[in-house]
Parts: structure tokens; sequence; C-alpha cells
């Protein structure tokens, strides 16, 4: 329940203009491309060749293939009210127009890699970062940075859902706390756990809602229905201590019991307490099931035990 202490949060903060840095933030020293301002949106989107768009419908189709059963309600509900099977990689303009009138978003073109403040201050304003630039048919399967397919069908579609939408702005805010309290790799963790590989639980059973497992071919089947995953219903300030996996599938999945518990866990809490009490580095491995979890499956670890990503692991 929210109590007086705890409801303090954010109201602090004015995001209209990019606030300073002070001079105890650290963030990660990017150089800045000279063709982009202060706000680092780029003058436009990428002209993409006909080889850009056959990629970008191959990799619908795939996934096309592999999603319906599998990922949230809200997103193939979001793949539709903004008519993303139309082909092609969207136009951001046209794409940043159907969005406002939904949830009041936008997408924006930005380099691949943008400061935290930057990307923080950007959601809080409702406005999406999204690369421009789109793999190739040599890197169709893996790619090291988020492409536009990655960013635009991954992302763009839960935004239409208006608790996500309004989520996605609360952590933007909330980012600005963690960077005070040099925090960010807690709060880095709550976004791996929710909005790159969430699942939610729905009346059909268990569905993925995030970008990261829904915009590949693999981890959409391994999360929603191998044995190896733990699945452990969400609680934030555990999301907050626990490690996770970069480059490979991961060995736990945090599920929502629906969008308005996220955003109310979420808003509820006491960021700046939470901060003070967060120890620097990981408290909980990521395949660790502990007391307090509430846990909708225990895995058997078998495909990480195997040996995980390269080692052959059957992804069962
Ligand atoms: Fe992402």
């Amino acid at each position: 329940m929210a109590t007086p202490e705890n409801t303090s949060h954010h109201t602090d903060t004015d995001f209209t203009a990019l606030p300073e840095l002070g001079d105890e933030v650290f963030t990660a020293p990017l150089a800045r491309p000279e063709h982009v301002g202060e706000d680092w949106v780029e003058p436009a989107q990428t002209n993409y060749t006909s080889e850009d768009h056959s990629v970008w419908n191959a990799l619908f189709a795939r996934q096309m293939e592999v999603l319906p059963g599998r990922a949230a309600s809200a997103f193939m509900a979001g793949l539709d009210k903004l008519d993303l099977s139309r082909g092609g990689i969207p136009e951001f303009g046209e794409l940043s127009e159907e969005l406002d009138k939904l949830t009041g978003w936008s997408v924006i073109p930005v380099p691949m890699l943008i400061p935290d403040h930057v990307f923080f201050w950007h959601l809080a304003n409702r406005r999406f970062p999204a690369g421009n630039f789109i793999r190739t048919r040599e890197t169709f399967d893996y790619i090291q940075e988020p492409d536009v397919f990655h960013d635009v069908f991954g992302h763009v579609p839960m935004l239409t859902d208006p608790v996500f939408a309004d989520y996605m702005q609360e952590y933007g805010r909330a980012g600005w706390k963690a960077m005070r309290y040099n925090r960010l790799k807690a709060l880095g963790a709550l976004y791996w756990y929710t909005v790159e590989f969430g699942l939610i639980e729905e009346a059909e059973g268990i569905r993925a809602y995030g970008a990261g497992i829904l915009s590949g071919p693999t981890e959409a089947k391994f999360a929603v229905e191998a044995q190896s995953p733990n699945r452990i219903m969400l609680n934030v300030d555990r999301v907050m201590r626990t490690d996770y996996v970069i480059s490979d599938l991961q060995p736990t999945y945090f599920v929502i019991e629906s969008f308005d518990d996220l955003y109310r866990q979420t808003v509820e809490r006491d960021f700046d307490r939470l901060y003070r009490n967060l120890a620097p580095g990981f408290t909980y491995a990521n395949s660790a099931v502990i007391d307090v979890d509430n846990v909708v499956n225990r895995g058997t670890q078998e495909y990480h035990l195997r040996g995980g990503n390269g080692s052959g692991a059957a992804p069962i």
C-alpha cells in the first residue's frame, strides 16, 4: 500500500529540458557524433534500400510463425493497431502519428548507443529512441547492438498499451534518481527483466511481452515453454538485486500478473530508500531461487548446466 512517505516520487524533477548532470554522476563516455545535437536525435531516419526492407519482411514473417500463442495479447494487439504487417521498415513519422493518437508516444531515430541520461530523458517525455540501422542477411540471427527490427518490432507495439506506456515513462523518470545514487546497474536489471525479458500471466497461460524475447525466434519458445528456466512472480526489490545474462537465453524469467501490477510496483516503490539499501553489485545469481520467491515453475536449468550458448545444448 502507498503511504505518504513512499509516494514522493519524481515530483522534484522537471523533465522538459535535458537536465544538467552533476559532477558526481558517472556515465559511460560516449563521443557524440557531430551531426546530432544534445538530444542525440538523428536529423532523419535512414533511407533504406529494398534489400533492407526485404530483411525486415523476412524477420517479420519468421516471428509471426512463432509468436501467436506465445506473445502477450497486448503485443499482438499493438502489431494490429499500428498495422506493422503492412510490409517494409516503418517510417518513424507515420508510426509516431499513430502511436501519438493511442498513448502520446513517439519513435525517434538515434545512433546505436546513446548516453543513459539522454535515454531516460526521452522516455520521461514519452519518446522511444530507436536504432536506425537494420541487420544484414549475414547477421540475421545474431546482432550485438539492437537494430531497427529489435527496437521497432520488439518494443513499439507494447507502447500502444496505455498502462505499459505509463510504466515506460516512469522508468525514464526513475533513471534520474538511479544515476544520482549510482545505482544504474540495479535499474538496468529491472529494465532487463521487464521491458526486455518480461513474461505475463494471461488467462490462457504465460505469455511474453519483453522485446528481447519477441524479436528473436528461439527465446519465445524457451521463455514460455521450456523446462529449463525458472519462472518467478516479479518483485521489484528482488529483481533489482538479480544478475542477468547478456548474450544467452535467461536462466530465470520474472512474471507479472498484469501491467497494472507492474506499474503499481514501480510507482509505489520508494526508490530513494531502495537505492540507499542496495549493494553496488548484484546479490542474487541469475539462476537463484530464494525464500521470498513466489515461484511459478522451478526450472531444471538443464540448458545452462549443459553449457548454454555455443555448447550445442538444446534450449529445452
Ligand atoms: Fe531493447
